[in-house]
Protein backbone atom coordinates (compact mmCIF):
# COMPACT_ATOMS: atom_id res chain seq x y z
CA UNK A 1 0.00 0.00 0.00
CA UNK A 2 1.43 3.32 -1.28
CA UNK A 3 -0.27 5.10 1.37
CA UNK A 4 1.98 3.42 4.30
CA UNK A 5 5.17 4.11 2.41
CA UNK A 6 4.20 8.08 2.51
CA UNK A 7 3.82 8.20 5.72
CA UNK A 8 6.89 7.20 6.68
CA UNK A 9 8.61 9.29 4.03
CA UNK A 10 6.72 12.02 6.16
CA UNK A 11 7.30 10.53 9.63
CA UNK A 12 10.24 12.09 12.13
CA UNK A 13 12.78 9.53 13.17
CA UNK A 14 12.89 9.70 16.78
CA UNK A 15 14.72 7.24 18.33
CA UNK A 16 17.02 4.65 15.58
CA UNK A 17 17.47 1.09 16.36
CA UNK A 18 20.64 1.23 17.76
CA UNK A 19 18.65 3.41 20.85
CA UNK A 20 15.91 1.02 20.93
CA UNK A 21 18.39 -1.69 21.35
CA UNK A 22 20.58 -0.01 23.90
CA UNK A 23 17.41 0.92 25.81
CA UNK A 24 16.03 -2.42 25.56
CA UNK A 25 19.23 -4.15 26.91
CA UNK A 26 18.72 -1.15 29.66
CA UNK A 27 15.19 -2.26 30.63
CA UNK A 28 16.19 -5.99 30.42
CA UNK A 29 18.96 -5.41 33.13
CA UNK A 30 16.37 -3.77 35.34
CA UNK A 31 13.91 -6.68 35.29
CA UNK A 32 16.45 -8.94 35.71
CA UNK A 33 17.79 -7.24 39.08
CA UNK A 34 14.25 -7.01 40.23
CA UNK A 35 12.58 -10.58 39.10
CA UNK A 36 15.09 -12.89 39.31
CA UNK A 37 13.85 -15.08 42.05
CA UNK A 38 10.66 -15.01 41.42
CA UNK A 39 9.71 -17.33 38.49
CA UNK A 40 7.09 -14.74 36.65
CA UNK A 41 4.39 -15.41 34.10
CA UNK A 42 5.09 -12.88 31.29
CA UNK A 43 1.91 -11.68 30.01
CA UNK A 44 2.46 -10.09 26.55
CA UNK A 45 -0.78 -7.53 25.51
CA UNK A 46 -0.94 -8.43 21.82
CA UNK A 47 -0.51 -6.84 18.92
CA UNK A 48 1.89 -4.10 19.98
CA UNK A 49 3.89 -5.83 22.35
CA UNK A 50 5.17 -8.47 20.09
CA UNK A 51 7.87 -6.79 18.95
CA UNK A 52 8.98 -5.80 22.32
CA UNK A 53 8.22 -9.31 23.91
CA UNK A 54 10.37 -11.43 21.44
CA UNK A 55 13.88 -8.99 21.79
CA UNK A 56 13.27 -8.98 25.66
CA UNK A 57 12.84 -12.38 26.35
CA UNK A 58 15.96 -13.77 24.77
CA UNK A 59 17.71 -10.94 27.55
CA UNK A 60 16.16 -12.38 30.65
CA UNK A 61 18.15 -14.58 32.63
CA UNK A 62 16.49 -15.85 35.03
CA UNK A 63 13.16 -19.16 34.98
CA UNK A 64 9.50 -17.87 33.66
CA UNK A 65 6.37 -19.01 32.01
CA UNK A 66 4.75 -17.04 29.04
CA UNK A 67 1.50 -16.30 28.14
CA UNK A 68 -0.34 -13.59 26.01
CA UNK A 69 -3.30 -11.32 26.14
CA UNK A 70 -5.10 -9.55 23.17
CA UNK A 71 -6.92 -6.38 23.80
CA UNK A 72 -6.95 -3.11 21.34
CA UNK A 73 -8.36 0.05 22.44
CA UNK A 74 -7.31 2.11 19.28
CA UNK A 75 -8.56 0.22 16.44
CA UNK A 76 -7.37 1.99 13.78
CA UNK A 77 -7.72 5.36 14.74
CA UNK A 78 -5.18 7.23 16.59
CA UNK A 79 -6.38 8.37 19.64
CA UNK A 80 -8.09 6.15 21.92
CA UNK A 81 -11.60 3.83 22.17
CA UNK A 82 -12.76 1.19 23.91
CA UNK A 83 -11.30 -1.22 25.07
CA UNK A 84 -11.85 -4.55 23.15
CA UNK A 85 -11.11 -7.65 24.16
CA UNK A 86 -10.17 -10.55 21.85
CA UNK A 87 -7.84 -13.08 24.39
CA UNK A 88 -8.92 -12.02 28.28
CA UNK A 89 -6.31 -13.17 30.95
CA UNK A 90 -7.39 -15.96 32.37
CA UNK A 91 -6.79 -18.50 35.54
CA UNK A 92 -3.16 -19.22 35.08
CA UNK A 93 -2.75 -15.92 36.53
CA UNK A 94 -3.49 -17.18 40.06
CA UNK A 95 -0.83 -17.50 42.67
CA UNK A 96 1.89 -15.95 40.47
CA UNK A 97 3.88 -13.24 40.13
CA UNK A 98 2.57 -11.34 36.76
CA UNK A 99 4.92 -9.01 34.26
CA UNK A 100 2.74 -7.49 32.28
CA UNK A 101 4.64 -6.17 28.39
CA UNK A 102 3.24 -3.41 26.71
CA UNK A 103 4.53 -1.34 23.72
CA UNK A 104 3.46 1.98 25.56
CA UNK A 105 1.84 3.39 28.03
CA UNK A 106 -0.27 5.99 26.85
CA UNK A 107 -3.13 7.20 29.11
CA UNK A 108 -2.93 4.03 31.12
CA UNK A 109 -6.47 2.70 30.64
CA UNK A 110 -5.12 -0.01 29.15
CA UNK A 111 -2.36 -1.72 31.72
CA UNK A 112 -4.60 -0.56 34.43
CA UNK A 113 -7.81 -2.57 33.82
CA UNK A 114 -5.45 -5.09 33.07
CA UNK A 115 -3.48 -4.99 36.17
CA UNK A 116 -7.07 -4.97 38.12
CA UNK A 117 -8.30 -8.41 35.69
CA UNK A 118 -5.09 -10.07 37.16
CA UNK A 119 -5.24 -9.08 40.99
CA UNK A 120 -9.15 -10.16 40.82
CA UNK A 121 -8.04 -13.11 39.20
CA UNK A 122 -5.74 -14.25 42.05
CA UNK A 123 -2.34 -13.36 41.37
CA UNK A 124 0.14 -13.01 43.94
CA UNK A 125 1.12 -9.12 42.80
CA UNK A 126 1.48 -7.75 39.05
CA UNK A 127 4.63 -5.81 37.69
CA UNK A 128 4.30 -3.97 34.30
CA UNK A 129 6.68 -3.33 31.75
CA UNK A 130 6.55 -0.88 28.69
CA UNK A 131 9.03 -0.10 25.80
CA UNK A 132 7.62 3.69 25.84
CA UNK A 133 5.96 5.70 28.38
CA UNK A 134 4.68 9.05 26.56
CA UNK A 135 5.23 12.34 28.11
CA UNK A 136 1.51 13.10 28.71
CA UNK A 137 2.25 15.85 31.10
CA UNK A 138 -0.90 14.65 33.24
CA UNK A 139 -1.02 11.87 35.98
CA UNK A 140 -1.53 8.10 34.99
CA UNK A 141 -3.98 5.57 36.59
CA UNK A 142 -0.59 3.22 36.73
CA UNK A 143 3.17 3.93 36.06
CA UNK A 144 5.16 1.00 34.99
CA UNK A 145 7.76 -0.70 36.84
CA UNK A 146 10.09 -1.23 33.95
CA UNK A 147 10.54 1.85 31.08
CA UNK A 148 12.29 1.50 28.07
CA UNK A 149 12.70 4.94 27.16
CA UNK A 150 10.40 8.19 27.00
CA UNK A 151 8.54 9.26 23.99
CA UNK A 152 6.94 12.88 23.53
CA UNK A 153 2.90 13.83 23.82
CA UNK A 154 2.57 12.59 19.64
CA UNK A 155 1.39 9.65 17.59
CA UNK A 156 4.49 7.16 17.69
CA UNK A 157 5.48 4.48 15.21
CA UNK A 158 7.77 1.64 14.83
CA UNK A 159 8.86 -1.47 17.21
CA UNK A 160 5.51 -2.80 17.77
CA UNK A 161 3.37 -0.25 17.32
CA UNK A 162 1.44 0.72 14.39
CA UNK A 163 -0.16 3.48 12.61
CA UNK A 164 -3.40 2.70 10.99
CA UNK A 165 -2.25 -1.01 11.71
CA UNK A 166 1.06 -0.93 9.72
CA UNK A 167 4.78 -0.34 10.53
CA UNK A 168 4.96 -2.66 13.65
CA UNK A 169 8.13 -4.40 11.95
CA UNK A 170 9.85 -1.02 11.78
CA UNK A 171 13.32 -1.51 13.99
CA UNK A 172 13.41 2.29 15.32
CA UNK A 173 10.55 5.01 16.25
CA UNK A 174 9.00 7.42 14.42
CA UNK A 175 6.59 10.04 15.33
CA UNK A 176 3.90 11.37 12.67
CA UNK A 177 4.43 15.16 11.68
CA UNK A 178 2.45 17.58 12.88
P1 LIG B 1 -3.55 3.54 26.86
O1 LIG B 1 -4.64 2.61 27.30
O2 LIG B 1 -4.03 4.92 26.58
O3 LIG B 1 -2.36 3.53 27.80
O4 LIG B 1 -3.10 3.04 25.45
C1 LIG B 1 -2.18 2.03 25.32
C2 LIG B 1 -2.38 1.29 24.03
O5 LIG B 1 -2.71 2.17 22.95
C3 LIG B 1 -1.07 0.64 23.67
O6 LIG B 1 -1.16 -0.74 23.97
C4 LIG B 1 -0.91 0.91 22.20
O7 LIG B 1 -1.28 -0.25 21.49
C5 LIG B 1 -1.85 2.02 21.87
N1 LIG B 1 -1.15 3.30 21.63
C6 LIG B 1 -1.11 4.36 22.45
N2 LIG B 1 -0.39 5.38 21.93
C7 LIG B 1 0.06 4.93 20.75
C8 LIG B 1 0.89 5.53 19.73
O8 LIG B 1 1.38 6.66 19.80
N3 LIG B 1 1.13 4.74 18.64
C9 LIG B 1 0.64 3.47 18.51
N4 LIG B 1 -0.13 2.89 19.44
C10 LIG B 1 -0.42 3.60 20.54
MG1 LIG C 1 -1.43 -2.22 22.30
Amino acid sequence: MQQARDILKQAELLYSSEQVQAALRNVAQQINAKLADKHPLVLSVMGGAVVFSGQLLPLLDFPLDFDYVHVSRYGDARHGGAMQWKVEPRENVRGRVVLLLDDILDEGHTLSVLRERVLELGADKCYSAVFADKQRGRKKPISADFVGMEVPNRFVFGYGMDIEGAWRNLPAIYAVKE
